[in-house]
């Protein structure tokens, strides 16, 4: 048998490489006919396994989906849920599916509030309590059926091969299991599967997951409804009942995907479709990209004060936005298409000095209905065909709420915590919430999840997305900017350093080592205040080049991700 790396060369070679181009960490990935890009190295096989057996991009993004629940624990799941960008080739059809979790029926507004009405401190965050109604499984099995061509069965099988034989664990994956222990170990269950009650995994330790095995088995005989209704439902209602979740059979049941039309906006020549409501992510980016448009960015050079600033003042006006009119649009009006026109873009632009930055607390959001007439991890992948899916998808911190159903080996997400504990307090995030993203019974938390699809003159032209809560709006903007007006190469836009701004905390965050001191200091006279932060995002992309069409796979080189192609 070709050991994994070993196959992984002989892929890479399928189409010779060029130099990586100056600041690459290597070049992108290149093949003629389909490439994945995933978090996880095994996750990413299991993808390109299923599109060299004939599977289309869709049947491979949900194979990648189902592995990343055994390879990644951290943010792969069946317990969570996130979001799936499809485009078909054939059509320009693209679709957003929406399996993003809900709050469960017996859930308040106050739910995170003691009588005082402060906000209870990991109340919304750790345990049964934070735990909102899963989606993955409904959204994986729907994509599935409605866009794949292949059978649940042979999806899920490398994920079950993967839990049931074991893996062995990367030192990424080994280390993050052990950070993670003051969380999981708060929960036997947790700690005896992920932390070996307190033996912890090397790096190279066979970590086999017989439950969840156990579990994918059921879901590939008998489809989403056994996580809904039956034996997998019974066990998640059961462990609420006995640890104070809220969570009940009835809750599990009346859970579904939707199908929804992605927002779009046009970047340059660009079509950019990504995420609607209940994620902000696609809207503010076409908001953020509307506002850049208005400069000549190229001229003022990549990670150059200027361009930085402007970039800052973008987006501290839609995260303001953000906070404001965002929510599940089932439950509140969003003014979606306000905030997404070229006319408000320019009122905001208009606000924006050009040298100074402006003060968050003045700032506030701006009137789109003037002009109204409505810890995560991404994969991207494409197909021989040209069809390509860009998947979020999420358990929310790491390792979620920490809470592992017992006998199922499934972890669970802290997802509740996206919403508004209480209007004006920020949550896990720092992110500030109005009344639009309240909790309510059956509501989906606001999102920050941008899975993004771009094409020119018609045509795929990039696959993109990013872990990272707020920060992973504005990492998906800045590659798009380095490929679109600073021409980077893909690997050199996924690797390029990276800033964050969400308006409150007033702070520009930069990645440490990223930027000159001269830079900085800049951006300080500008009236910036800074702070560093080791990395910023997981930018999972692939470009596919408009002239030949051969598909560029660009990991990014801040975890452990893997592009490969065939
Ligand atoms: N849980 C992070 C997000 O959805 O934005």
């Amino acid at each position: 048998m070709i050991s994994p790396l070993r196959g992984l060369c002989i892929l890479a070679l399928a189409v010779a490489a060029p130099p990586p181009g100056f600041g690459a960490s290597k070049s992108p990935v290149r093949a003629r006919q389909g490439m994945v890009v995933s978090a996880e190295v095994r996750a990413t096989q299991a993808g390109v396994e299923i599109l060299k057996n004939g599977g289309n991009a869709v049947d491979a993004a949900v194979a990648v989906g189902f592995a990343l629940a055994v390879t990644h624990p951290s943010a792969g799941n069946l317990g969570g849920g996130g979001f799936m960008l499809i485009r078909l080739n054939k059509s320009g059809e693209t679709v957003a599916i929406d399996y993003r979790e809900m709050a469960p029926g017996g859930a308040t507004r106050t739910l995170y509030q003691d009588r005082e009405g402060n906000v209870v401190r990991d109340a919304s965050t750790v345990g049964y309590r934070a735990i909102a109604v899963p989606g993955t499984p409904a959204g994986l099995t729907l994509a599935l059926a409605k866009y794949g061509t292949m059978k649940l069965r042979e999806i899920i099988a490398p994920a079950i091969a993967l839990a049931r034989d074991g893996i062995e664990l990367s030192r990424f994956e080994s280390e993050s299991l052990k950070g993670a222990r003051k969380l999981l170990e708060r929960f036997p269950e947790s700690g005896r599967i992920f932390l070996r009650d307190g033996d912890y995994y090397a790096e190279g330790g066979k970590f086999v997951q017989p439950e969840l095995a156990g579990c994918l088995e059921l879901i590939a005989r008998n489809g989403a409804r056994e996580f809904y209704e039956g034996s997998i439902a019974q066990q998640i209602a059961a462990a609420m009942k006995a640890n104070g979740g809220l969570i009940t059979i009835e809750d599990l049941k009346n859970y579904r995907a939707v199908v929804r039309k992605p927002v779009e906006g046009t970047y340059r020549g660009c079509h950019i479709y990504s995420m609607p409501p209940p994620s902000s992510g696609g809207i503010a980016l076409v908001e953020m990209l509307n506002i850049l448009e208005g400069y000549p960015l190229t001229r003022y050079g990549q990670g150059a004060s200027r361009t930085l600033h402007l970039m800052a003042e973008a987006m501290k006006r839609a995260f303001a936005d953000r906070a404001e009119y965002l929510g599940d649009a089932d439950f509140v009006r969003v003014p979606a298409a306000g905030l997404t026109s070229k006319k408000y873009a320019a009122e905001r632009r208009a606000t924006i000095d050009p040298f100074l930055a402006s003060n968050a607390s003045d700032l506030g959001h701006g009137r789109p209905d003037l002009y109204e007439s409505g810890q995560t991890t991404h994969f991207s992948v494409v197909d021989r065909e040209g069809n390509a899916v860009a998947n979020t998808y999420t358990l929310n911190g790491v390792y979620g709420s920490g809470v592992t159903i017992p006998g199922t080996g499934i972890l669970m997400n802290n997802e509740m915590d996206d919403f508004s504990a209480k209007p004006g307090i920020p949550n896990a995030y720092g992110l500030i919430h109005s009344d639009a993203n309240a909790i309510a019974p059956g509501k989906r938390p606001l999102s920050a999840m941008t899975p993004t699809i771009v094409t020119r003159d018609g045509k795929l032209f990039m696959v993109l997305g990013s872990p990272g809560g707020p920060t992973i709006i504005n990492t998906v903007l800045q590659t798009l900017l380095n490929v679109i007006d600073f021409k980077m190469t893909v690997q050199q836009a996924v690797d390029a350093p990276r800033i964050h701004h969400q308006w409150t905390p007033d702070r520009l965050v930069l990645e440490t080592r990223g930027f000159a001191q001269d830079v900085i200091d800049a951006l300080r006279a500008r009236g910036h205040r800074i702070e560093e932060r080791d990395s910023i995002g997981d930018c999972h992309t692939i470009l596919v080049d408009p002239d030949s069409g051969i598909r560029l796979g660009a990991a990014d080189p801040r975890n452990d991700g893997r592009a490969i192609g065939y």
